[in-house]
């Protein structure tokens, strides 16, 4: 079985890992405040925080924000379940965002035009998400914010290695077009630890919170020469979203490669355009710049209009090929939980919904696994397409 992702685990990784075990500390140590300081150097943001996963970033990130009951949040409805729901338990005062139909990422006119139809005054927070891993639109998002004030969320957990457009070589994460950026080590995503997240930030004050409520909300002097400073303080409620010593060394390693990682991904984007751009009748190919995107996804729409089938059986017939695909991602106003917020109809990203399909990427894919795919996905067509 072709998965739709897998992780990229060197033997350098495997090594670093088992001598990290063997260290006097395997939580919090010196390989997290190290993997925060490469992380920050890398991206080029004031501050990092880690934490246990790309969901405690977003907490972390709405902490700091003080979201609270009744402020008003803005979120595109193509999204990961994990911001709404962490929304939904600050209860924050929810608005979705329709997407472009072909990316499934919020536009700025669909951020406008949600503003005007729902006449919404005071936004605290938006969250951005770069659907597939491009950074479209971040500085027209970030003109949005200056005019409205509200503050400006990149959950940009599909963005690593990705770069911003009109900004030379701005990586994402260097937060030159929002106040936080959050980062999930999910072993789909560019790089991993296993589990984990990261937060990046060039505001000091929004630092100072995360960094002390992932850690329970705890004060605590390091301790001198002779002096044990063994007390600690509570200045906060807070978690434990500590990520370990021991999945910060993974990271470190991880991130040394960040762009060769990045680099295989586009490749293997390329080997898929190349390959299928014969068939733009049938599907939309997406159109980005290979130097912005970080290609977390591979995501490509049918026009259903011209087929048989509809995207869920050519998921099926995929399968049957050995092709495992993906989907993302459900319109999140759309489970059962939120049927409060089912009525919501959002054109863009239900047409959206309807013809995506993320085709496996990941950089040990091979040509001659894309190639398969690419034949059994012109077959297809060949078979089904309406004359
Ligand atoms: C866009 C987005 N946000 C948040 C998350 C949550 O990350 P994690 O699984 O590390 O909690 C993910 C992970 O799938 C994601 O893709």
């Amino acid at each position: 079985m072709i998965n739709y992702s897998k992780q990229n685990i060197t033997k350098k990784d495997i090594s670093s890992v088992v001598r990290s075990l063997k260290e006097e500390f395997i939580t919090t140590g010196p390989a997290t405040e190290l993997f925060e300081k490469n992380f920050k150097s890398k991206v080029r943001s004031k501050f990092a925080v880690s934490c246990s996963s790309g969901t405690a970033a977003l907490q972390l990130a709405l902490n700091s924000m003080n979201i609270k009951k009744g402020d008003v949040v803005i979120l595109p409805v193509i999204n990961f379940i994990a911001s709404l729901n962490i929304l939904e338990l600050l209860k924050a005062k929810i608005y979705f965002a329709d997407t472009d139909p072909i990316t499934g990422q919020m536009l700025p006119k669909n951020l406008l035009d949600c503003i005007k139809k729902n006449k919404i005054k005071n936004i605290k927070a938006v969250i951005t998400m770069y659907n597939g891993g491009d950074p479209l639109n971040a500085k027209a998002f970030f003109k949005l914010k200056k005019k409205y004030k509200f503050f400006l969320l990149e959950d940009a957990c599909h963005a690593l290695g990705g770069k911003y457009y009109s900004l030379g070589n701005h990586y994402v994460g260097s937060c030159k077009y929002s106040d936080i950026s959050t980062f999930s080590f999910h072993p789909a995503k560019t790089l991993t630890t296993c589990e984990g997240g990261m937060v990046t930030t060039n505001n000091f004050k929004l630092f100072k919170i995360m960094k002390t409520l992932k850690n329970h909300g705890m004060l605590r002097k390091k301790s001198g020469k002779n002096k044990h400073n063994w007390k600690y303080k509570i200045i906060m409620p807070g978690y434990n979203f500590r990520l370990s010593d021991v999945n910060c060394t993974l990271g470190i390693s991880q991130l040394k490669r960040l762009d060769k990682l990045v680099r295989s991904r586009r490749r293997i984007a390329k080997i898929y355009i190349e390959n299928l751009k014969s068939l733009t009748n049938y599907l939309i190919l997406p159109k980005v710049k290979m130097s912005r995107s970080a290609f977390h996804l591979f995501i490509v729409n049918f026009n259903l209009k011209k087929l048989k089938v509809n995207r869920d059986q050519i998921i099926q017939l995929l399968y049957k090929n050995n092709i495992a695909t993906q989907v993302h991602y459900i319109p999140i106003n759309s489970h059962p939980y939120y049927k409060k917020y089912s009525k919501i109809k959002l054109a863009g990203a239900n047409s959206y919904f309807r013809s995506c399909l993320s085709l496996p990427l990941y950089p040990d894919l091979k040509k001659s696994q894309v190639n398969y795919i690419c034949n059994k996905i012109k077959l297809l067509i060949l078979k089904y397409k309406k004359i």
